[in-house]
């Protein structure tokens, strides 16, 4: 298992001003990044060639648990940089989930109040954590999915500026640029640069666009392969099937050379592999870009392929359909 918490800088920072978007973080916050990766030694074996490698990066040991601390980290940072967060504001964001307690961690921190808008049949686990967290919870309809927790946190900043400090994830630069000052120098370095394929779900598209573009810039042959659910009614919290969808505003078609349309059941199938003969107890959106990274590696003769594991399991454990399956 690699593993490092040391940041290296990207030789061509590809925007202005050229902050580290975690400068700044004190304390439990510059825990974030430097997650391990771990290479799989029996799920998908069978169908990978010798001198194809596959490892997971997992996001889940960083602070609040999933990979959405780093966008969370460098998106706050950001507005206490510009001025923002005067006395009295609100953060303000729609999540689906894992942002809201990345955020609810980092304003608890910072010492800032929280309200989060999310879709009514978010599991019960992150609810429960975001209210421990002192977080103002608005469930939107769960039928609308996160567009309506979206549309919602749009209407409550456009009527009150005032209240609040809207961080947007979905439209802002800070959240791709999280990943690319961390997430890609970390998986070129713990892949001493062997990586050969990157493989990410995309929610936001953050965790994928920044760190593609980072691979892409430092080696142009690493092949980026984007996943998304193959219908807009899947099971994988956290996704978006972008056709349906409002398209997130940092979504960048021209970072990934592929895309991947993923069915959810061999998803969450994989998802009961990876904890019975892994020791891996991860999300399902770990095993739908896994599904993809099979599909991808079953095609190649040598390669190290990454897949990016968002969060862990236990977020989801109330969920009984995704554990009780053979
Ligand atoms: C479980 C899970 N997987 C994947 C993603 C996608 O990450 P991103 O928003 O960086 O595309 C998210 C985003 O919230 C998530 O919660």
């Amino acid at each position: 298992m690699a593993d490092s918490n040391a940041r290296q800088q990207p030789e061509a920072c590809p925007w202005e001003g050229q902050q580290d978007p975690f400068a700044g973080a004190t304390g439990l916050l510059t825990r974030v990044g430097g997650t391990p990766l771990v290479k799989l030694r029996r799920v998908g074996r069978d169908r990978l060639g010798t001198a194809v490698e596959l490892f997971l990066k997992l996001e889940s040991f960083n602070p609040s648990g999933s990979v959405k601390a780093r966008a969370a980290l460098a998106i706050v940072l950001d507005a206490r940089r510009r001025g923002l967060l005067r006395d009295g504001v609100t953060l303000l964001d729609a999540s689906s989930g894992n942002t809201g307690i990345a955020y609810a961690l980092i304003s608890a921190t910072l010492g800032y109040p929280l309200c989060l808008c999310l879709p009514a049949n978010a599991s019960i686990e992150r609810k429960r954590l975001l209210r421990a967290y002192g977080v103002e919870v608005v469930e939107t309809d769960p039928l609308e999915g996160s567009d309506g927790a979206i549309l919602e946190a749009r209407r409550r900043a456009a009527e009150q500026p005032d209240r609040y400090c809207y961080l947007d994830q979905y439209n802002n630069p800070w959240n791709w640029r999280a990943h690319y000052a961390s997430t890609g120098p970390e998986l070129w370095r713990q892949t001493d640069g062997g990586i050969t394929h990157l493989v990410a779900s995309l929610g936001t598209s953050g965790t994928f666009v920044g760190t593609a573009r980072f691979l892409r810039a430092i080696n142009p042959e690493v092949r980026c392969v984007a996943v998304q659910p193959d219908s807009p009614f899947h099971g994988i919290e956290g996704l978006k099937h972008m056709e349906t969808s409002l398209v997130p505003g940092i979504w960048d078609e021209s970072s990934a050379h592929q895309q991947l349309a993923v069915p959810t059941e061999p998803a969450l199938q994989l998802v009961g592999e990876l904890a019975r003969e892994e020791g891996l107890l991860v999300g399902s959106s770990t095993g739908a870009a896994l599904y993809a990274a099979l599909q991808l590696g079953a095609e190649l003769s040598a390669g190290q392929i990454v897949v990016v594991s968002p969060d862990s399991g236990e977020r989801y454990l109330s969920e009984e359909h995704l554990w009780n399956r053979s």
